[in-house]
């Protein structure tokens, strides 16, 4: 897998976003088109996945945040459960070296109650091996769910109160963003899913709150770096106001 393609090299982008969201969705939709098993289309994903970290690492992007595993996800067949746990793990070791080249850093965003030990041995033990890693931040969102974040983030809080680390009524924005799962992660700017689904189905809600949306119909094994720098590029012509208000110029 080449990282610099001279034939499939980024357009001049004006605005980067420094924190992307990916939910990586249409595996399923994407195999069964082809009368393939559910689990030939995760697998097929796998691609897609690098193809974007290449084409995001080449556009400038900071923070890249996948959707691998959601809380809600364990909702499915044993089987398919199964799959992606042990699937989930065997790509962060095949990958590790390749990431290693590339300088990305990994992270992993998520809870670890029920998540198989063996997948998050996995995930630290790439957090560990990366952690130096100055360029593209990749965090693996395994076991995560937007609420599942803040209820986590309000317990630790409640905790410290109990303590008598933090005074009642002292928290603020920030002191509950400190607790979310990777506190450095800045706000998301973009969040991109793929596969037509227009819902954000539990993903960063506290980061997303001023996130510009792009959804594509490409299922996820079909999605590579140049529809990536198309989001990119629709991204850089979008008004941000943050709730703030401008006038057009008057004549
Ligand atoms: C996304 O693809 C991957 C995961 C949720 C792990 P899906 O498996 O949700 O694919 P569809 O939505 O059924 O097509
Ligand atoms: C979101 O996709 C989770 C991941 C991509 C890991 P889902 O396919 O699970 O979401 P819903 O069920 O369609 O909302
Ligand atoms: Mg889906």
């Amino acid at each position: 897998m080449r990282l610099f393609d001279p034939e499939r090299k980024a357009p001049k982008l004006d605005v980067v976003p420094r924190h992307i969201a990916l939910v990586m969705d249409g595996n399923g939709r994407w195999a069964n088109q082809r009368g393939l098993t559910r689990t030939e289309g995760h697998k097929a994903g796998e691609i897609a996945l690098l193809e974007v970290v290449a084409g995001a690492i080449e556009a400038g992007v900071e923070n890249l945040t996948a959707y691998a595993f959601s809380t809600e996800n364990w909702k499915r067949s044993p089987e398919e459960v199964r799959f992606l746990m042990g699937y989930n793990k065997e790509v962060l070791r095949k990958r590790r070296d390749l990431l290693m080249e590339w300088n990305v850093r990994i992270r992993w965003a998520g809870r670890m109650p029920r998540l198989w030990p063996s997948v998050v041995k996995e995930l630290q033990e790439a957090e560990r091996i990366t952690a130096k890693n100055t360029g593209l931040t990749l965090t693996m969102a395994v076991n995560y769910g937007g609420r599942q974040e803040l209820v986590d983030a309000v317990n630790k809080l409640a905790t410290k109160v109990a303590l008598g680390q933090l005074k009642p009524g002292s928290i603020t924005e920030k002191t509950i963003a400190k607790e979310l799962y990777v506190p450095e992660l800045p706000d998301v700017d973009l969040f991109l899913r793929s596969s037509g689904e227009l819902r954000s189905s539990n993903f960063l809600m506290w980061q997303s709150s001023y996130a510009e949306y792009f959804f594509s119909p490409t299922l996820w094994p079909d999605f590579n770096r140049e529809e990536l720098w198309r989001a990119i590029a629709e991204f850089g012509g979008r008004q941000r106001r943050f709730g703030a208000a401008e006038d057009a110029p008057l004549n």
